[in-house]
């Protein structure tokens, strides 16, 4: 047999490659604190393998041979229901780090958060990539003059809804912090919070990065509650987005508080280790905000198109991307984040040939199932 094209098996095809080059390419301490998680790392884990606990249920004979994926995310037209989720420390791997993940985002009409530890201004990464369609995750400020001000500034921005992270009143047990991981200095720098009118702000820029980056982790042990999304509401027009549901419960007080979507989500594992993982936790976020317009998206551990359909499948409207964007820029930039979000969306494509759905509404909820169900007929 003859071939054209050699063997490449170092070709990078999937997510797994990327992040196996990306350990590699990366200086260790940096690729372990984007690794890293809460404790043992359980719901870390679990969000990835919960994904195989599903078993997909094919149609059979129907036509594929037109497939669309094209979808809205709050109203906003995207190619795929793949986006990005927001990370912090993005510039470790990549010296243009969010503007460059921005750049991937706009090329494919995908959506980008930006989270509130940028290394670059809302402006800055706006005007890197001004058609891509960006969101902003900020947490609730123990100060609510920071929170206001990340607010206006990614509003002057165009910024088009703010996300509220919200499983994070103080940060996770994480390892690699605990053993010191520090990155270098000139890296430290928090942008966003550069409120030259805020008198604690100025004095923290006075005494360098490294004391804003503690001003920056002091705002986050707070006390807020969801009033601070009622004062949220009031203080701004945008969309608002909750980050972190993973129980009817807090749905239900997301969807009372006014929010327009929630994002399931373990925060990748790095913030309360022993949550369920998030495709697990998705059906009952689902049923709870049923008929009430409010859209849920989930991240956590999606590395694959199988793991898009059966998210899908079971009533997230998108899912977000976290380290996967991270491997990608680490690896080439700006091409590497528009090819792990095209590896995805391709394998997406051909699952959901596959199972029989040239559309989106074709993938219905009885097209995934718990192996528990087979199990429990043996
Ligand atoms: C995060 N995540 C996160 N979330 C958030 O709301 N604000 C942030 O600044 C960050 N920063 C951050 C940094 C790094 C290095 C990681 C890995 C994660 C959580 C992130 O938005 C998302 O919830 C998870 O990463 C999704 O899981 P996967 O895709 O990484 O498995």
């Amino acid at each position: 047999m003859t071939t054209t094209k050699e063997f490449d098996d170092t070709a990078l095809v999937c997510i797994q490659d990327y992040e196996n080059r990306a350990k590699e390419v990366l200086p260790p301490p940096v690729f372990n604190w984007y690794m890293d998680y809460a404790d043992e790392g359980q719901t870390m884990k679990d969000c990835k393998n919960a994904f195989k606990r599903y078993r997909l249920r094919p149609r059979v004979l129907r036509d594929v041979s037109n497939r669309q994926f094209s979808t809205t995310v709050l109203g906003h037209p995207v190619s795929f229901p793949i986006c990005i989720s927001p990370t912090a420390g993005q510039r470790f791997a990549d010296i243009e780090g969010d503007k460059t993940t921005a750049r991937a985002a706009e090329t494919l009409n995908t959506i980008m958060i930006v989270s509130s530890s940028a290394f670059f201004t809302f402006e800055d990464i706006s005007l890197a990539a001004p058609n891509a369609m960006l969101w902003f995750q900020i947490h609730l400020f123990k100060d609510q003059k920071v929170t206001r001000f990340y607010v206006k500034q990614a509003e002057r921005a165009g910024f088009k809804a703010v996300v509220v992270t919200i499983d994070s009143p103080v940060l996770g047990n994480k390892r690699s912090m605990k053993r010191g991981f520090v990155a270098p200095r000139e890296e430290y720098r928090l942008v966003n919070l550069y409120d030259p009118n805020n008198p604690e702000v100025r004095s923290a820029i006075a005494n360098g990065d490294i004391a804003l980056w503690d001003y920056w982790w002091e705002q986050m042990v707070n006390s807020e509650t969801w009033e601070g999304i009622h004062w949220l509401r009031n203080i701004t027009k945008l969309p608002i987005v909750v980050k972190g549901v993973l129980t009817g419960d807090s749905a239900r007080e997301a969807v009372q508080a006014g929010v327009d979507a929630i994002l399931v989500s373990a925060h990748g594992g790095r913030q309360l280790d022993g949550v369920p993982a998030t495709i697990d936790a998705l059906p009952e976020v689902v049923k709870a905000v049923k008929d009430s317009g409010v859209e849920v998206y989930m991240d956590g551990g999606v590395r694959q198109g199988t793991d898009v359909f059966k998210a899908l499948a079971l009533g997230a409207r998108a899912v977000f991307l976290g380290r996967p964007i991270i491997w990608g820029l680490a690896n080439d930039g700006e091409n590497g984040v528009k090819k792990v979000l095209e590896i995805v969306r391709d394998e997406f494509s051909v699952t959901m040939a596959l199972a029989g759905c040239s559309k989106l509404d074709d993938i219905k909820a009885s097209m995934v199932i718990h192996e528990s169900q087979y199990l429990s007929k043996l």
